[in-house]
């Protein structure tokens, strides 16, 4: 392998089993939404997470969370508290669904919502708290589901990052009211654009069904319950088709695989920059011992943005793509527009936006780049 190939930040697995799904769901012809393969993926999360009400495919996380926002029938003054270190999209489905924003900033160890400041945030207004297990690791769900049964506000795990992941033994996404998972080109376990919902109170998931199904009742004409469907409800178009349904039960079957290697590229990671970093004030990510992560994420928290660039500069220069991530949503011109508490400030969320860096972390990445990109990291001239 040359010195010089390109190192992507990602890069899907290619698993031999989802090209033979794929083939078959052609040679079906069955490739509109709520097939064969949609119901083996469902049938595979419901056992994954033994707890939950119900699991529907969606064709995005930002999808999952439309439907959730749906169900929780926002309007006028209801308020959803979201963290300012996230995805667009955790925000974005209330605010689209009739809720206004309350931004919360994140703790400086985890990068997760800071359930300190929770109750400050909460107003008789408050409808639900949108959590983000940041890079597969739990946000602190004790307190956090405590909190909200004190005040009777729904939990939704925007579990984009977290699949996999556990809270003290309990899988990530069967803790709050809901979750959403994202199987976008970049996650652990992707099908190029696809989500789901899981609903860990059965009294959402009927209506769930007919959101996703356009408003209308059709999963009940499909289970034989009535002789026609029709429009009942609101809802979207927000069924993944089964041709992408059969791609992504590849990889749920080939997960264990899938995620052995991305530990071993994290571990390899954490180990051999713990030293560099120490010299050269770099903080590498932190995981509680009650969390068990994703391997999601591999990421660097250097001293300040200009210092950050050079170094993604650098590594670009090398033919290695590293990148930042969120910038912070309190910050953002939608954010300032609409955000309930412009008063507040999310301090922790600008610095760690300004100051991550994500190294390539995949399925497909070789022994060798992985060297190459630690001994580049270690090249690099930072002032100890
Ligand atoms: C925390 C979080 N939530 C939601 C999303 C949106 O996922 P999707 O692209 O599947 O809609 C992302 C995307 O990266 C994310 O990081």
């Amino acid at each position: 392998m040359s010195q010089k190939r390109y190192i992507p930040f990602n890069k899907p697995p290619s698993i031999n089993d989802s090209r033979e799904f794929i083939t078959k769901s052609l040679d079906s012809g069955q490739l509109a939404g709520r097939g064969p393969y949609t119901k083996k993926c469902e049938e595979w999360l419901a056992k994954k997470h033994p707890k939950i009400a119900g699991s529907l495919l969606t064709t995005s996380c930002t999808h999952a969370l439309e439907v959730s926002a749906i169900l929780m029938n926002l309007s006028g003054e209801d308020e959803v508290i979201v963290p300012s270190f996230t995805f667009v999209s955790s925000a974005l489905a209330y605010h689209m669904h009739g809720a206004n924003l309350r931004f919360c900033d994140i703790r400086e160890d985890t990068l997760n919502i800071n359930e300190d400041l929770l109750e400050e945030a909460i107003t008789k207004n408050t409808k639900a708290i949108v959590v983000v297990h940041y890079a597969g690791v739990s946000c602190e769900m004790d307190i956090i589901m405590s909190i909200a049964r004190k005040h009777k506000i729904l939990v939704i795990e925007d579990n984009a990052h977290g699949f996999f992941g556990k809270y003290k033994g309990v899988n990530l996404g069967t803790i709050g009211d809901f979750s959403t998972l994202s199987f976008h080109a970049t996650k652990n376990i992707s099908c190029g654009e696809g989500g789901a919902l899981l609903v860990n109170n059965k009294v959402f998931l009927e209506r769930a069904e007919t959101i996703i199904e356009k408003g209308t009742n059709r999963s009940n004409f499909i289970k034989g319950q009535i002789d026609k469907y029709s429009w009942i409800d609101k809802g979207s178009s927000y069924i993944l088709s089964d041709l992408l349904a059969a791609l992504l039960y590849g990889q749920f079957k080939n997960s264990n695989k899938i995620q052995l290697k991305r530990r071993s590229i994290w571990e390899r990671y954490f180990v051999e920059l713990s030293e560099w970093a120490l010299s050269h004030k770099v903080s590498l990510p932190f995981i509680p011992e009650h969390c068990e992560q994703t391997y999601h994420m591999f990421y660097l928290l250097l001293s300040e943005k200009k210092e950050r660039d050079n170094f993604i500069s650098f590594l670009a220069d090398h033919d290695i793509a590293a990148t930042f991530h969120y910038l912070p949503l309190d910050k953002s011109e939608m954010g300032l527009r609409i955000a309930l508490n412009d008063q507040v400030q999310c301090p922790v969320s600008k610095r760690i936006s300004d100051c991550i860096v994500r190294l390539p972390i995949f399925y497909d990445l070789e022994a060798a780049e992985q060297t190459r990109i630690i001994n580049t990291i270690k090249s690099y001239g930072l002032e100890s």
